[in-house]
């Protein structure tokens, strides 16, 4: 009835306002499939969608963006729904504000632009978790993206409540809403039919067909489809949905349709994810990825009249805790998801956004093309100020639970930081702490800093100092983004498992397990450290007017970010806070380059995570949450700043790095001899792209592989590999979690093409040696312990003619 109810309204609206019915507006029709085309209302169409993330644009800029895409000569705007946006709280659903999808989707229709959903329920998209809810976890033992009852109990509420605001808006109905996607390239995390087609059911129930004014009978529905890799999107590729590949800029294009054209020689051709750039993680360089590939892939694409979604066209920012990590490993994201898209992080058009527009001119039916729009508001800059309040981070304890060891998940609590300490007893000689910390520990002995434990560095254990009876070990975990990718997914916070203390004398090892802790969670909210801060300036001014004598915490804040360099180690991480004034309010880039890590709130809005070793340096604060007057910035710094200044600049830092030594894996000790090394395989690569396989000689035992390149196909000394596998004894793909490049002779840091590209899941990633570097070139995996394989599967870089491909090879397992 109400659905009625809205339609009529609709199309009262409609008959009022004939001025709306462009292209994209409002009269009921149908998006469907023809022969090797899609058809909109009957007609062939091509469709040209701009992939951008609402929830990574602040409101207010929405509509600018969304023109911003129509000025590049697109016709559709792609969006993911993230899940876990809308339901922070178990059952607990927000559609409001800065969430409302539908108001989104209403504006992309008013501009004339189809919209095309994907709504999980898992998104990857370098957010939290790839989009699930923190809570699933809850159920320990829960199966994601699996056919669990209870993770498709809460995906089915969910779609039903996503479907609340969107049904309404399918073209069917008189809204942009052309084409719906079912999961998210599930080829990459497994096969899982039933699974794949329960989620299909379940859209196709919610987004069912409805009767078509111009048409007998009920029309067919919202078109659905399902994307993947062309290397593995037969896996899960389910008979009724539409088919589309996602790939990179500079991939083959013939090469990446080959399999579907032949298995569904009639079907619509579509890149649903055309990478334009590519994210960036911390502690590696600024990801680009050149204009011209970009545009001539597309130019391509468009010329053999096939579809597209650039991914991504503005990639925005993620605000707050929302960026996620990759795996294998831990590789969390930095904040600034710009993407080296052609619209850049805070709106801006960028050479390769000119690039783009003017091929895209040529495909605009004659044309002229829309206007490009003034950017909401200009960019200002902020003096360097100071940040001289401060609040430790013990000051924001509260309900401590005492007992055995808990994870952030146990405490109820999705993001944050969690304090944990226990008593030891006497140990007499220096022991070594071991367990799992997500993310990031930092130790302290009596209140004194003993080390840090970086699960980026893939670090699992510190080795601690003799301790006296009764000495308070004290942990503190901060927790980043959860894995977005893989089997990992399942990224529990905290300290998972048992911490243990080891001691080894000649006669034995004694391995200690604390089993009496304190855990205290301290959430990542803008209320917790506002409340600490608010709770010693109160104690400070009780102090300053006689009332009550120096307590710690008010020391601290009496004598500012100075008096805590004093304090013991134990009270560094903490809260610090202070203002600028603006007269006049625009966008611009806080510079943090001079803090340690942590969060950033500005007024009140969670801005994102920093951290010293980069790249980015300096976080996007939008105009539209400034104000003239007084601003506040709150910076929760869990290791402590060398200076608590801050100032606004005009342009972003997304490419500093700050290390203590360089990622690259050259360090000569770790260069095996292979000499009298008798190889697993030798012989020579084929030419061209796509995966091969190389059969060893019987079973091969080894916890190192090398490979040997001593030739390329073409006659160059630049090697390039996307990606290897070794099989096990049943002929399987060996898990290649444990897997890190123990030794490479020769990285190409400055495109990012490390060692550890051979295994990042990735086809569109690469190990690359340096130019200048000679043949033969080596690198060398540690599988983390010793495995017993009989092959190896080996990709050489995706872009066409597979630059840097190797041909003659020698592989040994050691
Ligand atoms: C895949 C996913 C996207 C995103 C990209 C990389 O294609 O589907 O969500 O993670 O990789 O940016
Ligand atoms: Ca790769």
């Amino acid at each position: 009835m109400k659905q009625i109810f809205r339609k009529l309204a609709l199309a009262a609206m409609l008959m009022a306002a004939p001025s709306l019915m462009s292209a994209a507006n409002n009269k009921p029709g149908d998006f469907t499939v023809g022969d090797k085309t899609f058809l909109l209302n009957g007609q062939p169409f091509i469709v040209k969608a701009a992939e951008v993330h609402y929830p990574r644009i602040p409101r207010p800029y929405w509509e600018h963006r969304i023109k911003m895409c129509k000025a590049l000569g697109m016709n559709a705007i792609c969006i993911y729904i993230f899940w876990n946006i809308h339901e922070q709280q178990e059952g607990v659903f927000d559609f409001t504000g800065n969430n409302d999808v539908a108001e989104f989707c209403r504006l992309a229709q008013k501009n004339g632009m189809y919209v095309i959903v994907r709504p999980g329920p898992y998104v990857c998209a370098e957010w939290e978790m790839g989009g699930l809810p923190w809570w699933l976890l809850k159920k320990k033992d829960i199966k994601l993206r699996e056919r669990d009852p209870y993770f498709m109990e809460r995906v089915k509420i969910f779609e039903e409540k996503v479907g609340e605001q969107l049904a309404d808006l399918t073209i069917q109905n008189g809204g942009p809403i052309i084409m719906i996607q079912v999961e998210n390239e599930y080829g990459s995390y497994g096969e899982d039919k039933p699974y794949v087609s329960e989620i299909r059911d379940c859209l196709r129930e919610i987004y069912r067909p409805t009767p078509l004014p111009h048409r007998e009978g009920p029309g067919e529905g919202l078109l659905l489809f399902q994307c993947d890799w062309s290397s593995n999107f037969t896996k899960n590729g389910l008979d009724d949905l539409v088919w589309t590949m996602n790939f990179g800029t500079g991939a083959n294009i013939d090469d990446q349709f080959r399999r579907l054209g032949e298995l569904r020689p009639n079907a619509p051709k579509m890149c649903s994810e055309f990478w334009s750039g590519w994210f960036d993680k911390w502690g590696a360089r600024h990801e680009t990825r050149p204009a011209k590939d970009m545009v001539e892939g597309m130019d391509e694409m468009l010329s053999k009249g096939i579809s597209f979604s650039l991914y991504m066209t503005h990639g925005g920012t993620s605000f707050g805790h929302w960026a996620g990590a990759n795996s294998p490993g831990f590789a969390p994201d930095v904040t600034s998801y710009d993407y080296d898209a052609p619209i850049n992080e805070y709106g801006l058009a960028t050479p390769k956004f000119w690039e783009l527009r003017k091929m895209m001119e040529k495909y605009n039916d004659g044309k002229k093309m829309p206007a490009v729009p003034k950017a909401p508001m200009p960019i200002i800059t902020v003096p360097k100020f100071q940040l001289t309040e401060f609040a430790p981070l013990i000051s924001a304890i509260t309900k401590p639970v005492n007992g055995a060891i808990k994870t952030f998940e146990e405490m109820d609590m999705g993001w944050g930081t969690m304090m944990y300490s226990t008593r030891l007893p006497e140990i007499t000689s220096q022991s070594v702490l071991s367990g799992e910390f997500h993310d990031f520990a930092q130790v302290f002995i009596d209140k004194k800093y003993i080390g840090k434990i970086d699960r980026v560095k893939n670090e699992k254990s510190l080795t601690l100092p003799a301790v006296k009876k009764g000495a308070e070990l004290i942990i503190i975990v901060e927790g980043m983004g959860r894995i977005n990718f893989g089997r990992a997914i399942k990224d529990f916070k905290g300290i998972v498992g048992n911490v243990t203390l080891t001691t080894e004398t000649d006669e034995a090892e004694i391995v200690l397990t604390p089993k009496n802790w304190m855990n205290v969670a301290i959430p990542d909210d803008y209320e917790t450290a506002k409340n600490a801060l608010d709770m010693v300036k109160g104690v400070n001014d009780q102090m300053t007017a006689g009332k009550v004598k120096g307590s710690v915490p008010a020391l601290a804040l009496t004598q500012g970010y100075e008096g805590s360099k004093k304090l013991a180690d134990i009270m560094k991480p903490g809260y610090h806070r202070g203002y600028f004034t603006l007269k006049k309010v625009g966008d611009t880039f806080l510079n943090f380059e001079t803090w340690g890590k942590g969060q950033v709130y500005v007024n009140g809005h969670a801005m994102g995570r920093i951290w010293s070793i980069g790249p980015q340096q300096t976080l996007y604060v939008p105009g539209c949450w400034l104000k003239k007057g007084k601003n506040e910035v709150i910076v929760l710094d869990v290791v402590g700043p060398r200076e608590a200044v801050v100032w606004g600049q005009a342009e972003p830092e997304l490419n500093k790095l700050q290390l203590e030594k360089s990622n690259k894996h050259n360090n000569i000790g770790d260069k095996p001899d292979l000499n009298s090394a008798t190889p697993a395989a030798t012989g020579a690569f084929k030419a061209g792209n796509g995966w091969q396989t190389i059969k060893f000689n019987g079973q091969k035992k080894g916890r190192f592989l090398a490979i040997e390149c001593l030739s390329t196909q073409k006659n160059g000394d630049r090697v390039a590999i996307a990606e290897l596998y070794l099989q096990g004894t049943d002929g399987k793909r060996i898990s290649r979690e444990p897997w890190k490049t123990k030794y490479a002779n020769s990285e190409d840091e400055s495109g990012n093409h490390l060692g550890d590209k051979v295994f990042d899941l990735q086809e569109s990633t690469y190990w690359q040696t340096e130019k200048s570097a000679s043949m033969p070139h080596l690198i060398v995996i540690d599988l983390g312990s010793v495995q017993t394989v009989t092959a190896l599967e080996y990709l050489p870089r995706a872009e066409q003619g597979a630059p840097g491909s190797v041909k003659d090879f020698k592989i040994y397992l050691y």
